[in-house]
């Protein structure tokens, strides 16, 4: 048998539906007739009041800053006021504790979130930037209201984030060092309560029995909170939210699984697993916390002694705070233990860059199996779409590049190509219909032969980046038809069409004739399309012409230009487009440079900068 005391915290309670129709009662059996009602939504409680409301003040604010204390404390004095009602959450009630800590005013307080300060003698208030609390009997309300109606409306993502906050205060009351019997008995209920309705909640915000259930069990959360220290959790949270401006119950529902591992308590996985289900933030990183200030955090939160079931060192906390940075399952290293270091390890003697590349390849995907619980029917069809992406793929299509391109991969490797030489033409995506030597075709020849579409005049040079011309540049040129395909798409047709490959002149000039190029779709009938098609995305490409420029001595460039005003230039499925490659494909009228029959033509003129020099 244990000795123990128990505090408790008196304040008389009214719970169930539409009992805000009875603060008119309770406000008079405290013998008040003037009373200040604070908070946003008050319309029920005020019509419930009637003239028992002297004055209103709304201005209640997060941390309970000093100043719009003093603002409220001056209406107590301009009317007269002899008591004070709350409606809403813990900057509402936070309010009416400072205004009671200095007014000994009595309080009747409407919660309608899960925060529980209702129930607590605690009081945290900011002045001059900083926080600070304190623990007195004065800031206990008198009565309080749960009204079940006032919460349905609760946002479902706000019920969520309230409703494990409040988990967390019957969490860590289980195992303070001043925990005792009593409150273990309301812990437990909370803790069944809280993890019974939130998934309810979430499924249905209105579902009447699941609010009541949070409602309840976030009362006797918040008596735990009221009446025995807490750990670890919360003082994280402090921290989190008082030196790096993180919203207070958004931290608590992400860092809760972690700190209840880290201290051992069974039901770690499952309190994850309920967060994981529910529409909160699920990692420090969503909520903007920068993983640079794990270290300061930790030890921010180890400067002084706290009580803890489990020791603790700012190492300790860096480790908590760095799983809950990245949002993984939080008893993943005791699952995985050194299994990425022995892979790792593997490459020890392969070449510097290989080793370097399947090292962080390892890291990356270990990481990304485990930040995401990846189940083993989710890799079973992971590898499937790759093997149907290796099955569709031949020489003449190539569906892992359609992969990569519409993933923004190949554009990122051709982003950090392209910035190795800043003053050339910025290059494009290949792309997966270039075909290695194309027929050679002579200057003013017509690549369209015959296929229709509106006729375009190219006129383009080639210089190096001092705008000196390179004569017998290799210039390939591919394109789609006026219906948005490629020839190698096309087995009937008799090709190769609208695919040549020139030779620059003396003056590094090139000049050519072809249709105007269509947008058009990327091929969708394979693994890649079905992806597009999964995540409600269009297959198409900004209309376009590609370029590939070659000759010894010089970087090839790959490129492609897009016809201004063109269609999907700011959706383009392969993220492809660059501003520098969008150019005129001016409309022409009266007779073409080498006398043409036409009246309606289009004509690009641009140059290309390459980099290097003549051999
Ligand atoms: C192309 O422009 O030909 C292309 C590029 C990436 C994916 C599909 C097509
Ligand atoms: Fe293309």
């Amino acid at each position: 048998m244990s000795s123990f005391s128990y505090a408790a915290n008196p304040a008389r309670v009214l719970f169930g539906r539409g009992t805000v129709d009875a603060v008119g009662d309770e406000v008079r059996a405290l013998g008040l007739s003037r009373v200040l009602l604070l908070g946003t939504r008050t319309r029920p409680v005020a019509a419930a009041l009637g003239p028992l409301v002297a004055a209103e003040f709304r201005e209640a604010a997060m941390h309970t800053p000093a100043e719009v204390t003093e603002r409220a404390l001056k209406l107590v004095a301009e009317h007269d006021i002899d008591g004070i009602v709350a409606v809403g959450g813990g900057s509402a009630t936070g309010l009416a504790k400072a205004l009671a800590l200095r007014t000994d005013l009595p309080q009747l307080i409407v919660p309608t979130t899960y925060a529980g300060s209702e129930m607590t003698p605690v009081l945290g208030e900011t002045a001059d930037g900083r926080k600070t609390t304190q623990r007195s009997p004065k800031v206990l309300p008198e009565v309080v209201v749960y009204d079940v109606d006032l919460t349905l409306d609760l946002p479902v993502a706000l019920s969520a984030a309230s409703g494990l906050n409040a988990l967390a205060h019957a969490v860590e009351a289980r195992y303070a060092p001043d925990a005792n019997p009593v409150i273990d008995q309301f812990a437990q209920e909370a803790v069944r309560l809280l993890t019974k309705a939130l998934p309810r909640i979430a499924n249905d915000p209105s579902d009447v029995d699941a609010r009541a259930d949070a409602l309840r069990g976030a009362w006797f959360a918040g008596m735990c909170l009221g009446a025995v220290g807490m750990g670890l959790h919360h003082k994280l949270c402090h921290v989190l939210g008082g030196s790096f401006g993180l919203p207070h119950a958004e931290t608590h529902a992400v860092l809760l699984p972690y700190v209840m591992a880290y201290n051992g308590v069974p039901e770690a996985h499952e309190v994850f697993e309920l967060a994981a289900s529910l529409p909160v933030p699920h990692s420090l990183a969503e909520l903007g916390f920068d993983e640079a200030d794990i270290a300061r955090a930790a030890e921010l939160a180890t400067s002084a002694p706290y009580p803890n079931p489990r020791e603790f060192t700012a190492q300790d906390v860096a480790e908590v705070l760095e799983q809950a940075w990245s949002g993984q399952r939080p008893d993943a290293p005791d699952l995985i233990g050194d299994l990425t270091k022995q892979v790792v390890d593997s490459f020890a003697t392969a070449p510097a860059r290989v080793r370097e590349l399947l090292t962080d390849l390892v890291k990356t995907l270990h990481g990304y199996v485990v930040r995401n619980d990846v189940s083993q029917a989710e890799w079973e069809y992971a590898i499937d779409f790759l093997t149907r992406t290796g099955q569709i793929s031949d020489d003449k299509r190539q569906e892992f590049i359609l992969l990569s391109d519409t993933l923004g991969v190949s554009s990122v490797v051709d982003v950090l190509t392209n910035s190795r030489t800043p003053d050339t033409t910025p290059s494009a995506v290949l792309g997966p219909f270039y075909v290695d030597g194309p027929p050679e075709t002579s200057q003013g020849a017509d690549l369209a032969a015959g296929l229709p579409g509106t006729p375009l005049w190219t006129d383009v040079r080639v210089t190096d980046t001092h705008d000196v011309p390179v004569a017998e540049a290799i210039v390939d040129v591919w394109q789609s038809n006026e219906d948005g395909f490629y020839d190698v798409q096309l087995p009937d047709l008799d090709g190769p069409v609208l695919r040549a490959r020139f030779r620059t002149d003396d003056e590094g000039r090139l000049r050519f004739w072809t249709i105007v190029p269509s947008a058009y779709p990327i091929p969708a009938d394979g693994p890649v399309g079905q992806l597009l098609d999964a995540v409600g995305r269009h297959p198409f490409r900004a209309p376009h012409v590609h370029f590939m420029i070659a000759k010894p001595g010089y970087r090839t460039l790959i490129t492609q230009l897009f016809v201004r005003g063109g269609e999907y230039l700011d959706s383009d499925t392969v993220f492809g487009v660059k501003d520098g490659l969008i150019v005129d494909f001016a409309e022409q009228t009266g007779t073409p440079p080498d006398g043409r029959a036409l009246d309606h033509w289009r004509r690009l003129d641009f140059t290309f900068r390459i980099s290097g020099s003549p051999a």
